[in-house]
């Protein structure tokens, strides 16, 4: 548990007032729909600088957020229940998510949906309900992205798999922390993910970017690598350890899905955004060949307390799963858009 500051709870009471003046506390919530979340949202340089400001947060440990606890209907799909607790931002509540591999084919519907609910800290009472799929979708890439820069700033070249909802965002966000990019190549088992992304980003993104053939080809022609595929407790191991070379950076957000497992195994430095979150998942299973040795976490890289490449033949991976105080994070700042935009429904408790 953290305990705030004495200026901290100064802060959270200011907030409290401010709350006052936008809503009636107690008696009614602001329900914000996912365009209006769109609207309200930081853009993409504003979503890193939230995204940044909660990871060092966490790596500075002045949070509170227990790992995320789930229930699972059916052996391949999730719902997470995600609280957190950021004074750096003001912010508390939590996120209710689902992930669903099997919705765009079988139902037509996004793999991934969900609602997040927004507190107040003075007096805990709930001041918004708000659609979770756009932030979701903004704070993971920022975190890739973050981490990216922090571990390997000069990459010439970035290799995406899968091109989703995740895969298009990675591209537009990765070259804001990447400067020298030249290439970016992504894959996809549907070619036509790979056009559409192509098409999504091409008014934001300049470096060209390769329809790659093959997985093979993608971990062979990048140094800095993301996957956001399918999370699977049985791990699938698409990218080979024996593609894999010394100095990469491979940045995971499906867990232990996609890469073989001895890649992270065997790795010079295992880095991940949560342990806890990392010891929760590898006691449901989805570690069979055992959790990697974990050296530190993302934030603390981001924070400057622990080192992250030191040497440029390292093999790095770092693994984010995705952590409720950007979550929550985002959420406050598209919330408090709202309120000053007058944007938002307000509903009766
Ligand atoms: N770490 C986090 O914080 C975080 C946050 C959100 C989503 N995720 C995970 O990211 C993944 C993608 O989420 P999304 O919302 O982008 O889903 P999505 O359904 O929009 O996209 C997934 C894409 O991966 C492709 N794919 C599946 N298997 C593949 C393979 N073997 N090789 C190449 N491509 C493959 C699919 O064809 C699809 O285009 C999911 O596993 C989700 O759980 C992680």
């Amino acid at each position: 548990m953290y305990s705030a500051t004495d200026e901290q709870v100064k802060q959270f009471e200011q907030e409290h007032e401010y709350l006052k003046t936008k809503i009636d506390l107690g008696e009614e919530i602001v329900w914000l729909t996912r365009d209006q979340c769109v609207e309200m949202g930081p853009d993409v340089e504003g979503t890193l600088d939230v995204v940044r400001t909660a990871m060092i947060s966490h790596g500075k440990k002045e949070y509170e957020m227990p790992a995320k606890i789930g229930i699972h209907p059916f052996d391949d799909v999730f719902f997470h229940a995600m609280p957190a607790y950021v004074p750096s931002s003001l912010a508390c509540g939590e996120k209710w998510i689902e992930c669903f591999p099997r919705n765009p084919k079988e139902y037509n519907l996004p793999q991934t949906t969900g609602l997040q609910v927004m507190n107040d800290i003075m007096t805990g009472v709930p001041i918004a309900v708000m659609d979770c799929t756009w932030l979701t979708a903004m704070r993971t890439p920022a975190v890739t992205a973050l981490a990216a820069g922090a571990l390997h700033p000069e990459a010439k070249t970035f290799g995406m798999f899968g091109c989703g909802v995740q895969g298009v965002e990675h591209v537009r966000f990765i070259v804001k922390t990447l400067p020298k990019l030249e290439k970016i190549y992504v894959y996809d088992i549907y070619p036509e993910m790979m056009d559409k992304l192509c098409d999504a980003v091409k008014d934001d993104v300049s470096v060209p970017i390769v329809k790659a053939g093959s997985p093979e080809e993608v971990v062979k022609s990048c140094e800095c690598l993301s996957s956001a595929t399918i999370i699977t407790r049985d791990p699938m191991s698409v990218a080979k350890h024996e593609w894999v070379s010394k100095g990469q950076t491979i940045l995971p957000c499906d867990l232990n899905t996609f890469w073989e497992p001895s890649i992270s195994l065997e790795a010079d430095k295992y880095f991940v955004d949560s342990i806890d979150e990392h010891e929760l998942f590898n006691g449901m299973g989805y570690f069979p060949d055992g959790l990697p040795s974990i050296v530190g976490e993302t934030g603390e890289i981001l924070a400057g307390i622990k080192d992250g490449r030191t040497s440029a033949d390292e093999l790095i991976v770092c693994s984010n799963i995705g952590i409720s105080v950007n979550d929550i994070a985002m959420g406050q700042v598209i919330l408090k858009n709202a309120l000053e935009a007058g944007v938002g429904t307000k509903m009766p408790l």
